[in-house]
């Protein structure tokens, strides 16, 4: 996955062609195309962002301007969507990014809920992009429930994006993708690859056993049943507007469980959003009882 420190650069021109323009005509159809499908605002500063990731695209579909390509849309939008979202939004993401949510999960929220008679502890990861935040989520879980985590905990892990998932689902990372992690973690939680996987780490499939991978866009319909005991949605809805992020919070506090907690991204906040929670600690939430 893209490796740039932030989410969404601020401009982007690489790759500009000064014989293809992005006409005002253009850039309105996929900007209404992406925030009715994705839920992300591309605003007029974005244009440049736009016209640099597309361009892009445009040059590995063989395409000579951006109207060929919004016909395309308009042709075949299911068949785009991801490649389109993929290339407008970002996944970047690591292992234990915003170390404090797991250093909570492990310490407050497990042992509470695991000490419960017949526990069953659901978490999602909604906008898991290339797996990294379920597999940091698997890890705790196997870390403090042991032998108990097969039966009584699992990770529900979804994204738009299909590409983001493919990676997940392998479940192998190049070396330098784990960083973050410290040395007692590597050495329990990844295997590292020999032959042909030279470079590479597999997580364990005891961690692996713990998620399950699937395809969702948070703007439709969830096929998943609650109550969730908490819910990852990190560095998702900073491009979302307001009126989307109300009704998305509203059916996160749906599903969550009273007393369930819901974790965003740092930059990330639910004031003025929603009062169906309270703020426990850095941006993490939890549902009133
Ligand atoms: C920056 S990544 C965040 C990954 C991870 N949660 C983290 O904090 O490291 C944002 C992810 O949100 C996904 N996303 C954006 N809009 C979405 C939508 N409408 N439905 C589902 N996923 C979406 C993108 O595909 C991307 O993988």
């Amino acid at each position: 996955m893209r490796s740039s420190a932030d989410m969404m650069p601020p401009g982007d021109e690489a790759g500009g062609d000064p014989s293809i323009a992005l006409r005002d005509e253009d850039f309105s159809f996929i900007s209404a195309f992406v925030f009715e499908r994705c839920g992300i605002v591309l605003g007029a500063n974005k244009r440049q962002l736009v016209y640099g990731r597309l361009m892009r695209r445009l040059r590995e579909l063989g395409l000579v301007s951006f109207a060929q390509y919004v016909a395309r849309l308009r042709e075949q939008p299911d068949a785009e969507l991801d490649s389109l979202a993929s290339a407008i939004s970002t996944n970047v993401t690591s292992f234990f990014r915003e170390n404090h949510h797991f250093e909570f999960l492990a310490q407050d929220m497990l042992p509470a809920l695991a000490g419960q008679p017949n526990p069953r502890i659901r978490i999602w990861s909604a906008g898991c992009s290339s797996g990294e935040e379920p597999y940091s989520i698997a890890m705790v879980l196997a870390e403090v429930l042991g032998n108990r985590a097969p039966s009584i905990a699992r990770v529900l892990a979804t994204d738009l994006s299909v590409r983001a998932l493919g990676v997940g689902k392998q479940g192998t990372y190049p070396l330098d993708r784990l960083q973050g992690i410290s040395e007692q973690r590597r050495k329990r939680w990844f295997l590292s690859g020999r032959g042909g996987n030279e470079g590479q780490a597999m997580i364990v499939q005891e961690v692996r056993d713990l998620i399950a991978f699937k395809q969702l866009n948070l703007l439709h319909d969830w096929p998943i049943k609650g109550p969730l005991d908490a819910i990852f949605c990190r560095n998702v809805v900073i491009y979302f507007d307001n009126p989307t992020k109300q009704r998305l919070f509203a059916r996160y506090a749906q599903l969550l469980a009273p007393g369930g907690y819901l974790f965003l991204g740092h930059s990330e906040s639910l004031h003025g959003m929603s009062d169906a929670f309270d703020l426990v600690g850095r941006t993490i939430y939890r549902k009133r009882a």
